[in-house]
């Protein structure tokens, strides 16, 4: 069982609507949802407002991965617009015992993302009060990047460790998944695979090509 979670930041914005029907009618069951702050990363991206309006329209949850500094300013904003998951950076904050149960206690799953520079043994002591990891496979911010392949090791050694620990905690790999990469991201353990540009929003072929193309390299 896995997720393919569409990066509504990659969508056509002008075009988001007809975009979102096309993946609710293949049967896209997750959403990734981009908030970049222009501090923790050197970029702006996607507003609670926007959020809000595509809350009213989508079947599915919404994954919200904050690029942000304070993420436990933003837990009562997100809580306000119904959000599903909460993912902040561990690298954002000290305290990550602490503003996990706060989003739990405020009806969301808490998540965490981690930077590829930062070693992933430093989420074993709270993987259990988390529903999802993200690794990233690129630094966040900027879209058009490589995939860095030491993302492999990195999903495969989380694995291990979420198996040893008996825990149900899934991995999700964001950063320049594209099929092929997504086919062996699920082989080394992971979950979710974060689809943008070079995956559902391939700008060179449909939504549908590509999620055809995709099933069939894991079937
Ligand atoms: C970038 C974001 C990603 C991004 C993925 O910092 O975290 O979610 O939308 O897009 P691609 O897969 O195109 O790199
Ligand atoms: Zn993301």
């Amino acid at each position: 069982m896995y997720h393919i979670a569409p990066s509504v930041f990659c969508a056509n914005s002008l075009n988001v609507l007809p975009e979102i029907e096309i993946l609710e009618q293949l049967g896209v069951d997750w959403y990734h949802f981009d908030i970049m702050d222009g501090v923790f990363v050197r970029n702006f991206a996607l507003g609670i407002e926007f959020a809000k309006e595509l809350k009213k329209k989508v079947s599915y949850p919404l994954y919200f991965h904050m690029m942000t500094i304070n993420p436990e300013n933003h837990i009562g904003l997100l809580q306000e617009i119904g959000a599903d998951y909460m993912c902040f950076h561990i690298e954002t904050v000290t305290n990550p015992f602490k503003i996990a149960s706060d989003i739990r206690k405020n009806g969301m799953k808490p998540c965490i993302a981690i930077n590829p520079i930062t070693p992933i043994e430093t989420l074993t002591p709270i993987l259990n009060e988390i529903d999802v990891v993200t690794i990233m496979s690129m630094e966040p911010g900027f879209l058009g990047q490589s995939f860095m392949t030491s993302a492999y090791e990195r999903i495969s050694k989380l694995r291990e460790i979420i198996d040893s620990k008996n825990l149900k905690t899934m991995i999700e790999i964001d950063g320049a998944v594209n099929p092929e990469i997504g086919a062996k991201c699920l082989a080394a353990g992971a979950d979710i695979l974060v689809a943008g540009f070079a995956f559902l929003f391939d700008r060179s072929s449909t939504i549908e090509e590509e999620y055809r193309l995709f099933n069939s390299l894991i079937k």
